[in-house]
């Protein structure tokens, strides 16, 4: 385990997500208004599919494919009565970089 450097720490602000690569893991980071910087698998855990196209309000994480909505805080499910929830990262800001931990990573595959 290990932080790894995902984007500079301006690339976020109050409020806002943003959709981040950490090697083959793609990552969102989500800054709740009002709140601490959080970060997340970028995959909906309701069908395991990525959350390109999700939209946050500041509060709450929408995924696009059926509308389950996220806490930005804690990561639960907003809209349904079930367990699901994001899976959580470790994160920190270090200098002007956001780094997170998730796990071992595999580089990218050079294009040929
Ligand atoms: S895949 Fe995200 S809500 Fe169903």
């Amino acid at each position: 385990m290990a932080f790894t450097s995902i984007c500079p720490s301006n690339a976020i602000s109050e409020g806002g997500m943003g959709l981040f690569r950490a090697g083959k893991k793609s990552v969102v980071l989500l800054w709740p208004q009002g709140g601490e910087l959080a970060a997340f698998r970028g995959r909906c855990p309701h069908a395991d599919v990525p959350l390109d196209g999700a939209i946050f309000n500041g509060r709450i994480l929408t995924c696009p494919h059926h509308n389950w909505g996220f806490d930005g805080t804690t990561g639960k499910c907003a809209t349904h009565l079930v367990a699901t929830k994001l899976h959580p990262y470790p994160v920190r800001v270090e200098g002007d970089e956001i780094q997170v931990d998730v796990g071992p990573i595999k580089p990218e595959r050079p294009s040929v």
